[in-house]
């Protein structure tokens, strides 16, 4: 996708250094464009921990690169085993509950310990990031291309009049590599010349809705508003929201889906009046090891200070303020869970089905054994 018309991933290898991670610090996002250089594996899991970048995608696609960097930091003795090993460990421990995460650093490990020298592993270990990055681009770009459908369906009844679509978090190309899970089916149908806007929440306390999905949809030229996080209700019960569409960061066999806090409350409001709720993911968000999300899914907390703190541009300055009593507790749950049975359908890179074990398997026929 775009910034000021320049075409960006959100990772990439340095064109001067190939021993160097690049990737955009949204944590200055929408008001500078920060590139950061990542040249330890340590670097990498500092970026994914304190969320310079985020989102499923991107942190699993992020890990790998990590592991590369593991992979030449390593002793080139009997000692490069170990050092990878606890690499592995200190990337998975750096944000808990999106399994794209842990996947990637499993592939890495895999290919790793099947290959024979450190240099080879290397090699391998750059190549898989490599493909990791592009599979994510491509599963983005087939979640769109499903979804675009949907989008279609309504637009067809609605009479020229724009199809209002409410999303949550950012699940955008800044949380992918590029496209976005759930807003890649907005971009196509925009793209497409049908008539789309995005009821934006901003989604506290870190505000990625407000700041990143924004940012997106402006630097692509989507109509779009951004509302408060407890506006979309209203919406609803007003018939100014036609489908719910959202990312996740681990979802069960079952299609129960683990996302950015309030999800779970926006499906709520979506099922009492009758308006669609889909879910966008490539597979690797598919936690195929588990079936019930409310107790097996581990949820992140996070610093109270995200809570009582708020950060803006201030005369051209990043700034942070105080918004609560300086002694008053916070409590930051990061995500939540929405039950399957909330959910509409998944949208997937191998196509749409019905968030349940039976429906999921004829997509993905290969996991029915696992
Ligand atoms: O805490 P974040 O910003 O990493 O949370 C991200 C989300 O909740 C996204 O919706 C999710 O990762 C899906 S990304 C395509």
């Amino acid at each position: 996708m775009k910034i000021q018309g320049k075409p960006y991933h959100t990772i990439w290898i340095s064109p001067d250094n190939d021993q160097v991670i690049q990737i955009i610090d949204q944590r200055y996002l929408p008001h500078k464009l920060v590139i950061e250089n990542l040249a330890t594996s340590r670097q990498v899991a500092t970026a994914i921990r304190d969320m310079h970048l985020r989102g499923a995608p991107l942190i699993g696609a992020a890990a790998a690169y990590g592991m590369y960097l593991a992979c030449l930091e390593a002793p080139n003795n009997f000692l490069f085993d170990d050092y990878i090993q606890k690499t592995a460990i200190i990337l998975k421990k750096s944000r808990p509950t999106a399994v794209d995460l842990q996947w990637a650093v499993d592939q890495q490990m895999y290919i790793i310990s099947k290959t024979e020298t450190p240099d080879l592993k290397i090699k391998a270990a750059l190549e898989q990031a490599h493909s990791i990055k592009q599979v994510s681009i491509d599963g983005c770009r087939k979640i769109g291309e499903h979804g675009l459908t949907i989008i279609e369906k309504i637009a067809a009844q609605k009479s020229g009049e724009p199809v209002h679509i409410l999303t949550h978090c950012n699940a955008g190309w800044l949380a992918c590599v590029d496209y976005g899970t759930a807003t890649a089916p907005i971009y196509l149908a925009h793209d497409k010349g049908i008539p789309v806007h995005v009821w934006v929440d901003e989604t506290r306390p870190r505000n990625q809705g407000a700041r990143l999905t924004a940012f997106e949809l402006l630097q692509h030229g989507v109509p779009h508003t951004v509302i408060t996080d407890n506006v979309g209700g209203h919406l609803m019960q007003h018939g100014m929201v036609d489908m719910v569409l959202v990312g996740t960061d681990r979802t069960t066999r079952t299609g129960d889906v683990a996302n950015k806090i309030g999800t779970y409350l926006k499906a709520l409001a979506a099922k009492d009046n009758h308006i669609p709720f889909y879910v966008g993911l490539p597979s690797s968000t598919i936690d195929w090891s588990i079936r019930d999300g409310l107790t097996e899914i581990p949820i992140e907390e996070r610093s109270a200070d995200e809570v009582k703190y708020i950060a803006g541009l201030h005369q051209k300055e990043m700034k942070k303020v105080l918004l609560t009593p300086k002694k008053s507790p916070a409590a930051n749950y990061a995500f939540d869970v929405t039950p399957a049975r909330l959910v509409t359908g998944l949208i997937t890179e191998r196509g749409i089905c019905k968030a349940n074990e039976t429906s999921i398997l004829e997509l993905f026929p290969e996991q029915r054994s696992n």
